[in-house]
């Protein structure tokens, strides 16, 4: 009998890689989400990717009854938890929002699965919580350090109780997965990140305004102490990712307990780096100039990736040209969907 996984928060940007690989691979996979930071027919692209289609509840992962439903008609062996509102910039403006949100769907989602006897569950955590403290590359051996908006509080506060949570049920199995930046797309063009209004992140911002959606990119800052003086991040493409967490599905079969993994390359690559890569790559141009820089950011942030290679037997595999071409590809491909 295949495994059954459920995805709350599974039809947004990494839940829908995460479900393509899935099915891929034989998985049951039940998708609960609100759609709203996703568009319904996800569903339908997972279909066609996949040729098989997951189980789809429209409900929110804090509405206690629809959550206790999808477990009494399923039989879920394991969670992976995405669901959660990720707008850094936004939770500083609406941070009662992002902690009941947040906290308040994982609060619910543990005591549905412990009505249920689920004891699998892999959470979709952040680099973010290594706060401004930590030296690069960060470590999971690192204390959670000092974020610097509410979003990454409720990263590092959900870790918190996911921890506590295994201390006292012991037949519990947590890992919580760092994720660095995540982007590009998959290959088929069919699903890939549809941010609402202006983009916040780097990549679709570049693909933005190399489709001439944006007038031009603007640099946050190119006085940092970084080789080229613009920040340097971990990207990863979001495919290897989504492998991560299937590895990570094995892992938690196999253990109890609570563990912490980065999921990133361990290479940093600056933000003029990843422009250059992109219009190189694609053949497109990226407009361009120097903006101050934003406030909240760090000049560095990049993984060490030793752990996730040693616990989870997986390293990430796509090259930064991978994730600019798959990125690039869906951008223009999302126009006809
Ligand atoms: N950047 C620009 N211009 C833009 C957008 C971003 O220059 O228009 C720069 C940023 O200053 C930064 C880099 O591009 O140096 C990456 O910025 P992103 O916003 O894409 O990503 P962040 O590293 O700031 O944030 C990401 C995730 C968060 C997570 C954080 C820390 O989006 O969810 O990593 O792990 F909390």
């Amino acid at each position: 009998m295949n495994q059954t996984v459920l995805l709350p928060g599974g039809a947004g940007f990494i839940g829908s890689h995460i479900a393509a690989e899935l099915l891929d691979l034989g998985y049951e996979v039940v998708i609960v989400d609100d759609l709203s930071n996703a568009r319904p027919d996800v569903i339908d692209r997972l279909e066609k990717i996949s040729g098989r289609r997951p189980v789809f509840y429209q409900a929110d992962v804090a509405d206690r009854s629809a959550l206790d439903r999808v477990f009494t008609e399923n039989r879920i062996d394991a969670v992976i938890h995405l669901a959660g509102f990720k707008a850094v910039g936004e939770s500083v403006q609406k941070p009662v929002a992002y902690y009941r949100n947040n906290l308040d769907s994982t609060l619910t989602l543990l005591e549905t699965m412990a009505t249920h006897g689920v004891k699998k569950l892999i959470f979709s955590s952040s680099a973010t919580v290594y706060g401004a403290e930590n030296p690069v590359p960060y470590t999971e051996d690192m204390p959670r350090g000092s974020c610097t908006n509410p979003y990454g509080w409720t990263k590092s506060m959900i870790e918190q109780i996911l921890s506590d949570a295994c201390v006292a049920d012991p037949a519990l199995s947590v890992v919580c997965l760092r994720y660095f930046n995540p982007v590009g797309a998959h290959e088929s063009g069919l699903i890939g990140e549809m941010p609402n209004g202006i983009p916040n992140n780097l990549m679709p911002y570049i693909t933005q305004t190399a489709a001439g959606i944006r007038a031009e990119l603007s640099v946050f800052g190119n006085d940092y102490p970084t080789p080229d003086g613009t920040g340097v991040r971990d990207y990863i493409h979001v495919v290897d990712l989504a492998k991560g967490h299937v590895a990570a599905i094995d892992y938690v079969n196999q253990h109890t307990g609570w563990e912490a993994i980065n999921l990133g390359t361990g290479c940093g690559t600056s933000v003029l780096e990843l422009v250059h890569a992109f219009e190189k790559v694609n053949g497109v141009p990226v407009p361009h100039r120097i903006a101050p820089r934003r406030s909240g950011d760090l000049a560095f942030c990049y993984a060490n990736v030793d752990k996730a290679a040693r616990l989870l037997h997986w390293h990430a595999e796509k090259s930064v040209e991978d994730m600019c071409r798959d990125a690039w590809h869906w951008q223009e491909n999302a126009k006809n969907l």
